[in-house]
């Protein structure tokens, strides 16, 4: 089974990611780590992460086995992978791995922007995470005040809003949700909620894989 969990900048998607992945036994892999990797080698080899040559040279290069670095996590490195993920030859470089991930016996849980749109088209089930800029401007500064970085509201929420127009405006891939996407706003839901609630999908979804009934949304 292939679950796609697409969705803005912290609007709870990875945390949802790593939920469902527990409870069906499934490889997850966090894309947004992959930007990030790619953004952050830019910054500390001094590089433009506006050089789209040089940034897809690093992805080109890029081991998944490099994404557990604590430094991702940080603001600079997610200005940076918004940066780098709009150069095509940076996705171009990453998309047969994410593709080879996904597709793995027995299934993964993928989460990013484009999973449902470009990377697994014909995932099983597929999600689009949102939130209120406000909310998600709130759960992005305590995660990074917890990690010793202090950033004002009022900039987080200009962050937030370039990076979302940013990628969603981008040409190649853009984010958003698939036609047959299931729609979770978490403005007012803790991480339990949002487990249940997608949860309550995915086994809605299996059921009508085994009784081998089309699925009204018309996913596959
Ligand atoms: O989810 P995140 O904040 O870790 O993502 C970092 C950046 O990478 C974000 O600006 C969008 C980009 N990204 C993407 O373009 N495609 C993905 N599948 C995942 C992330």
């Amino acid at each position: 089974m292939i679950i796609a969990i697409d969705g803005s900048t912290a609007s709870g998607k990875g945390t949802l990611a790593k939920r469902i992945a527990a409870a069906y036994g499934l490889p997850h892999l966090d894309t947004g780590l992959l930007y990030r990797a790619v953004g952050l080698a830019m910054l500390e080899s001094g590089e433009d992460p506006e050089n789209q040559a040089a940034a897809a040279a690093v992805a080109a290069r890029l081991e998944f086995r490099d994404l557990d670095r604590r430094e991702l996590r940080s603001a600079q490195a997610g200005a940076a992978a918004s940066v780098v993920a709009a150069h095509p030859e940076v996705r171009r470089a990453l998309i047969d791995r994410q593709r080879s991930f996904a597709r793995q016996p027995g299934g993964a849980v993928l989460d990013g922007r484009d999973i449902g749109t470009v990377i697994a088209p014909d995932a099983d089930i597929k999600f689009w995470i949102d939130a209120s800029v406000e909310v998600r401007a709130n759960r992005r500064r305590r995660e990074l005040l917890a990690r010793g970085e202090e950033v004002s509201s009022a900039r987080m929420i200009e962050d937030l809003i370039a990076r979302d127009e940013r990628d969603r405006s981008r040409a190649d891939a853009p984010a958003r949700a698939a036609p047959d996407a299931v729609r979770l706003d978490t403005s007012d839901l803790d991480p339990e909620q949002v487990f249940q609630a997608a949860r309550l999908a995915v086994e809605t979804k299996l059921f009508l894989m085994h009784a081998g009934t089309p699925d009204p949304r018309g996913a596959s």
